[in-house]
């Protein structure tokens, strides 16, 4: 299973894309087209919102899991330009319980968001809170759905006599025609139908076969609607329990739990971020670090690790390793400060993640500075080579956290990966 340990971004994608190299399948288990993985395969560099980063891999199965929710339109339009650069996608497998992100979905996101002015989250506004909520409202129009063409009319047609009026008369926007509504959904699923399958089942099947499944998370713990910093979440599951849910697996069939984590640390969007960066050194990670969101191209805001919630994610997550990435763009500064444990607003000084929201709100970052190592690392290919204060970095975050690193990413590359010494990670050291 492979987690984001921050708030999303931490280069899971291409450590994916390594990983899956080994794997039968490799699945999504949460989220929608609200993720965004970039993927550089020799210069070809691949953008994925919706299609798990595996699929580059065209010999493993790549599973949509009940748990995600699907834009139809997005998915096709995925499928399409990875077949243009003459890739297959042939082993896409979508659950048929996987819920669809239907127009009324990505209206209603931007509409609240609207309405909520100085409070929105900042969403990415592509639908995925509404069609959680109508998932879990019961309400929620799924991918088999697709395949009756009588059910989705029906489904449609009863969803928007609702939401049509909320549309209209809470926020001022124009009906949606059921009929036309219907048909724009249908007419994605000849593409889609030959994808459908019975997902937990063929992940059992591969379990018991002894093969290499991979769980890919989407966004990060500190996203997570029940653990992250809620509100400012997003509406699903990503930590690793979330893809006992999302997929159809039982708890005892996990053997490892890998959190990936940026050697900086980055959020998109609203909400708390005790060890954010003064305005100058988080430009200067922005740039350096390219720090724009893939699906809505926002600035990130930057700042520096913070171990608390790595602790915290190590926790919720049962991590048995840990991936750093992005190494080499801190590889500018003289001195590196990470937040070791917040002052909350009483003074006090505490190591564990604040379980209440004002707690949090009002965290202030208790930082160590460490040396920076000043010179360029993203050629360093074997990890002995690493400047001493680099391996040093990696050390403290693993003293901090207390879970081994067994990967550090340095650049952008798969042959910039680089495998510890004297660590193992769960998939086996990676030859690159
Ligand atoms: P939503 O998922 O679009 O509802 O957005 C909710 C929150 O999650 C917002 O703060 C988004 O910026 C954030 N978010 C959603 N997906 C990602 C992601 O893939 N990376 C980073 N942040 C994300």
């Amino acid at each position: 299973m492979i987690v984001g340990a921050q708030w999303g971004d931490e280069g899971k994608g291409k450590i994916i894309d390594v990983l899956a190299e080994r794997a039968a399948v490799v699945a999504r288990y949460q989220g929608g087209s609200n993720a965004g993985h970039t993927v550089l395969v020799g210069n070809e560099e691949f953008k994925f919102r919706l299609l798990p980063s595996g699929v580059l891999n065209e010999d493993a199965l790549c599973v949509l899991g009940n748990g995600v929710v699907i834009e139809p339109e997005v998915l096709c339009g995925e499928l399409d330009a990875l077949q243009a650069r003459g890739r297959t996608g042939a082993g896409l497998r979508i659950s048929g319980n996987a819920h669809l992100v239907m127009p009324w979905h990505r209206l209603l996101d931007g509409a609240r968001e609207l309405r909520l002015g100085d409070l929105r989250i900042g969403t990415t506004r592509r639908g995925i809170g509404p069609a959680y909520a109508d998932k879990v409202a019961r309400t929620g129009i799924r991918v088999q759905d697709l395949l009756d063409e009588k059910i989705l009319r029906a489904k449609v047609s009863t969803a928007l006599d609702i939401e049509n009026d909320v549309l209209e008369h809470v926020h001022g926007l124009e009906r949606l025609d059921p009929a036309t509504t219907a048909d724009e959904v249908l007419a994605f699923a000849p593409r889609l139908r030959p994808y459908v399958a019975d997902t937990s089942l063929l992940i059992a099947r591969a379990l018991d076969r002894h093969e290499l499944v991979l769980c890919e998370g989407a966004q990060g713990t500190l996203l997570d609607v029940d653990h992250g910093t809620y509100p400012f979440v997003t509406s699903s599951n990503p930590i690793a329990g979330g893809a006992c849910v999302g997929l159809g697996i039982g708890p005892t069939r996990i053997s490892a739990v890998i959190g990936v984590a940026k050697a900086y640390l980055t959020r998109v969007g609203e909400g708390p971020f005790p060890s954010e960066a003064e305005p100058a050194a988080a430009e200067a990670l922005r740039t350096a670090g390219g720090e724009f969101g893939t699906v809505t191209g926002r600035p990130r805001r930057c700042g520096w690790l913070d171990a608390v919630a790595l602790r915290f994610a190590a926790r919720v997550n049962g991590l048995t390793e840990l991936v750093v990435t992005k190494l080499d763009v801190l590889s500018m500064l003289d001195e590196i400060p990470v937040c070791t444990a917040y002052r909350l607003a009483d003074g006090t000084v505490t190591r564990d993640f604040p379980a209440h929201q004002s707690d949090f709100h009002h965290a202030s970052p208790v930082l160590e500075v460490t040396q920076g190592w000043r010179r360029a690392i993203d050629d360093v290919r074997n990890a002995d080579d690493l400047p001493p204060q680099a391996r040093a970095y990696l050390e403290l975050i693993e003293r901090e956290v207390g879970v081994p690193v067994t990967l550090v990413g340095v650049g952008q590359r798969r042959d910039q990966i680089l495998a510890l010494p004297g660590t193992e990670s769960a998939v086996g050291v990676v030859a690159l």
